[in-house]
């Protein structure tokens, strides 16, 4: 049997695409028919020596038997090559059966492929596309990242700004809240106290009206009191100034004399505080030169009242106090010379004199 030699078979594909799979080559290997050697034509002439008749008669013999046997040989070596070819016809047949429906398969891939290439082709198209939108949002992405960062940082400050600002309320928070303690505490206080302060008002408010009504009968009563004493003063001849009463003696006594009768009538002799006052008593003791109570008996030259005050604002006649030729003058009387002012005078003299007492208060 001759050798088969491969020859291959380009299937074509339907329209070329730039990206088109590379088309499919199937080898089919065709057997060619065996080419017979033709036999020896029986007809061929045979070239037969002229013998004698057994030995031609043998001959043709021998010749019949290698014709039939030749005929029977070839016979058999037809069969065989009919049987040969017989498979190997069904063998090729088989394989064409393979082959097509192998180019069947290849085909319904190649669609399959071209099916693939298409979905491929517009998942390609769409990957684009969602590349495009992903770079796009990429960038927005990367330009959200930046201006996060940059509100990160503005929170991070922020963030920090409002930690120092909570610690700093969290220390003005506890001191606040030992002052609230604190002022809590005072307050309690505070108002115990008050409680106390009122329970001592609503007592002192009682009090207070117990001594006003007493306040009005002890004014009452001074009233009365005071009438009666003005009663009893102007019986004994006193006379009235501002908050004074005065009583201007008509007997004579000495200096200490005076004063002991001024005090044996609860007062004492007259201070003179004002230039009301000496003017009301100039005119009150007329030509009388009476004893004030103005004395240098202590100390020379610092006259005192008798009360134990300094003088501050004097009347004295001109030239007075003096201590007339050496003699010591230690009391002061009023009413002297035409001015009717005051003269230094020997406290052992008799004279008239001026008592005092607070008649108001
Ligand atoms: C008085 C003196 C006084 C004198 C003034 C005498 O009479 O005794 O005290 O100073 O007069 O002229
Ligand atoms: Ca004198």
């Amino acid at each position: 049997m001759a050798a088969s030699s491969a020859a291959p078979v380009t299937v074509p594909a339907k329209a070329a695409k730039p990206d088109a799979p590379v088309p499919v080559k199937v080898a089919i290997h065709t057997a060619p028919v065996p080419v017979m050697a033709a036999p020896p034509a029986a007809s061929a002439p045979v070239t037969v020596a002229r013998a004698t008749p057994v030995r031609v008669q043998s001959r043709r013999s021998r010749l019949y038997r290698l014709a039939v046997v030749g005929l029977g040989l070839l016979c058999v070596l037809l069969l065989i090559a009919i049987t040969v070819l017989w498979i190997k016809f069904n063998s090729l047949n088989l394989q064409r059966d393979q082959l097509q429906s192998s180019y069947t398969n290849l085909m319904m891939e190649r669609d399959q492929f071209n099916a693939s290439y298409t979905n491929l082709m517009m998942e390609r198209d769409q990957l684009n596309a969602s590349n495009t939108n992903l770079m796009r949002e990429r960038d927005q992405l990367k330009t959200s990242n930046t201006n996060l960062m940059m509100e990160r940082d503005q929170l991070k400050n922020s963030f920090n700004n409002l930690n120092l600002q909570r610690d700093q309320l969290q220390t003005s928070n506890t001191n606040l809240m030992k002052e609230r303690d604190q002022l809590q505490t005072s307050n309690t206080n505070l108002m115990m106290k008050r409680d106390q302060l009122q329970t001592s008002n609503t007592n002192l408010m009682k009090e207070r009206d117990q001594l006003q009504t007493s306040n009005t009968n002890l004014m009452k009563e001074r009233d009365q009191l005071k009438s009666s004493v003005f009663t009893n003063l102007e019986r004994q001849s006193w006379v009235f100034f501002d908050t004074s009463a005065y009583y201007i003696s008509t007997d004579m006594k000495t200096w200490n004399e005076s004063r002991d009768d001024c005090e044996d009538n609860g007062g004492d002799l007259v201070i003179i505080n004002s230039k009301e006052e000496q003017e009301y008593l100039t005119r009150k003791v007329g030509s009388k030169q009476p004893w004030i109570g103005l004395t240098d008996s202590e100390s020379e030259n610092q006259w005192k009242w008798v009360d134990g005050s300094a003088l501050t604002t004097a009347y004295w006649a001109e030239g007075e106090p003096n201590n007339w030729n050496g003699i010591e003058e230690d009391c002061v009387h009023m009413g002297f010379k035409e001015n009717k002012t005051w003269n230094d005078l020997s406290c052992s003299s008799k004279r008239q004199w001026i008592c005092e007492r607070r008649v108001f208060h």
